[in-house]
């Protein structure tokens, strides 16, 4: 059986000649399918970053509580009906509706991540990123016109299905970007999608400002852009060439393959490329496409599972979105006087540092940057206490700087390289399912825990790093430059004993029983 998720590696060869064609041209109609799809990623990121717009969070809350239609009626009711403009809504509903409107969003990414491989293939990538931008149009409809109706209903339903769209495209992007980017270029086209979230977040802190549109006449048009990107990209999406490993893998349209080839990477001599992709669909049907039930079971995968969880566990649980949801107000209770200016600072830190990752993820190496990243977001971290002076603008931008040079953008990618083709739909249905319910825990509980713990919150996310730290450099490989073969060797190694190829031999003829059933 023939599964697509496989971009990267095809086992027993080498993965730069065998998984990617060889033209390494980069083309004008390859750099504009690479930047139609990141407007997925674009909008993901604005959709993060657009909730921690207006200046302070408590008279944020009572912007969004005054939009959601809760503030004026119901709370000032509640009240005693002495509320004036100016004072802060105390009521602890308040706080419930934002931290709702926060986590729905990721709780619509956990539920539709589990859809990508279903998506994908579908109807190609190509309409599979075109469809989805229906639920993107659609909530960002129901937000921009919250006015209208029950605001806080609209609202929290917009992001949900704002959600649904992000949880779809951060598996969707990756997959296509990857499927298309010459090998040269592979790493830094992948990190591509983190850079787009990141221009994202700070295109939502900019036009978020009060003199823009983060203020009680226009947060509704502020939350209802976050479907703007949709429109573009759906209508140059017509103009992009389907991925030609869709085409090819999973249609078996060898004509289609090659006209998209060429369209991507100039007129060229495609057999090597078709050869290539003909080995990888032999490759792929030699393997049982494994559901995620059985991923689960699975002796065989499970040190990779493991690393591939632990590393989006260690991507969110970093504490990351609680410096993106709450920084504005993390950096007031620190006493800096113009905390948006400062939160805006960390979405060009943001953006600064992730282009640094994405020159050397090919050359440093995903395990060095990890553990570089995580080690010094710890340190960040233990330091939180002093997060309460004007030095801690320092302390939080070295903290996202760290973030962003491989705790970020290689997670997204990592998953892809220590599977093969089999498991590889299951296993990028749940990191990403695990991703997205860390961001709803955060997301959820930080202004809880932030309540409980004072100053000192941040202390929980160094002690959560550095266990982190200590498990990316005991048990997660370098994938740069291994072959599929290569990495699967070292998780053997890993395991302590030598590859028991007998028994994986046998579950996996089980599994092929079982799916071909
Ligand atoms: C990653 C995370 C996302 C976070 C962003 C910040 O993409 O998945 O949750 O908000 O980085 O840059």
């Amino acid at each position: 059986m023939c599964t697509d998720l496989r971009p990267f590696f095809v086992e027993g060869q080498n993965k730069e000649a065998s998984c990617f064609p060889v033209s390494q041209q980069l083309t004008g109609t390859l750099a504009l399918a690479v930047f139609t799809a990141a407007l997925g990623s674009l909008q993901m990121g604005y959709s993060l970053g657009v909730i921690n717009a207006p200046q302070k969070v408590k008279r944020t809350i009572r912007h969004y509580a005054r939009s959601l239609g809760v503030y004026n009626e119901e709370l000032a009711r509640r009240e005693g009906g002495n509320t004036t403009e100016h004072e802060e809504p105390t009521d602890a509903s308040v706080v419930m509706y934002w931290s709702l409107s926060v986590a729905f969003f990721s709780v619509g990414g956990m539920v539709s991540s589990f859809l990508v491989s279903f998506v994908s293939d579908f109807r190609g990538r190509i309409k599979g990123m075109l469809y989805i931008n229906v639920l993107a149009i659609t909530a960002g409809l129901l937000m921009g016109l919250s006015k209208m109706g029950t605001p806080y209903l609209m609202v929290i339903a917009g992001r949900a299905i704002m959600g649904l769209y992000c949880g779809l495209s951060s598996g969707l992007v990756p997959l296509y970007i990857g499927e298309i980017s010459p090998v040269k270029y592979r790493g830094a086209m992948g990190a591509l999608h983190q850079l787009a979230i990141v221009i994202g977040i700070l295109i939502s802190q900019v036009i978020g400002l009060d003199f823009l549109l983060g203020n009680d006449d226009m947060w509704h048009v502020l939350l209802g852009l976050s479907g703007a990107p949709a429109i573009l990209q759906s209508l140059l999406l017509f103009v992009c060439p389907e991925s030609p490993r869709y085409l090819y893998i999973k249609l078996g349209k060898v004509e289609e393959a090659c006209k998209s080839l060429k369209r991507l990477k100039g007129d060229y001599d495609t057999s090597k490329d078709i050869a290539e992709m003909q080995a990888e669909k032999e490759e792929a049907m030699k393997e049982a496409q494994m559901s995620i039930l059985r991923l689960l079971r699975s002796s065989v995968y499970r040190q990779q599972l493991f690393v591939a969880l632990m590393m989006h566990l260690s991507q969110q649980f970093s504490g990351i979105n609680a410096i993106f949801y709450y920084s504005t107000s993390i950096f007031q209770s620190a006493g800096v006087g113009q905390p948006v200016y400062a939160t805006i600072g960390v979405g060009v830190i943001n953006i600064i540092f992730t282009l640094v990752s994405v020159i050397m993820v090919d050359r440093a190496g995903r395990r060095t940057l990890t553990l570089v990243g995580l080690g010094g977001m710890c340190c960040c971290a233990v330091d939180a206490y002093s997060w309460m002076s004007y030095l801690s603008m320092a302390a939080i931008f070295l903290f996202v700087s760290f973030f962003e040079i491989g705790p970020g953008p290689i997670p997204w990618f990592i998953v892809a390289e220590i599977f093969s083709q089999g498991p590889r739909p299951a296993a990028i249905a749940l990191a990403g399912c695990c991703n997205w319910t860390c961001n709803f825990i955060i997301a959820m509980f930080f202004p809880y825990l932030e309540g409980l713990c004072g100053n000192y919150v941040f202390i929980v996310f160094a002690v959560l790093l550095f266990g982190f730290t200590v498990f990316i450099y005991l048990r997660v490989p370098e994938t740069k430059g291994k072959t599929f073969e290569e990495i699967a060797a070292v998780f053997h190694r890993k395991r302590g004993a030598p590859p028991s190829k007998p028994q994986e031999e046998a579950e996996m003829v089980q599994l092929k029983g079982s799916t071909e059933a």
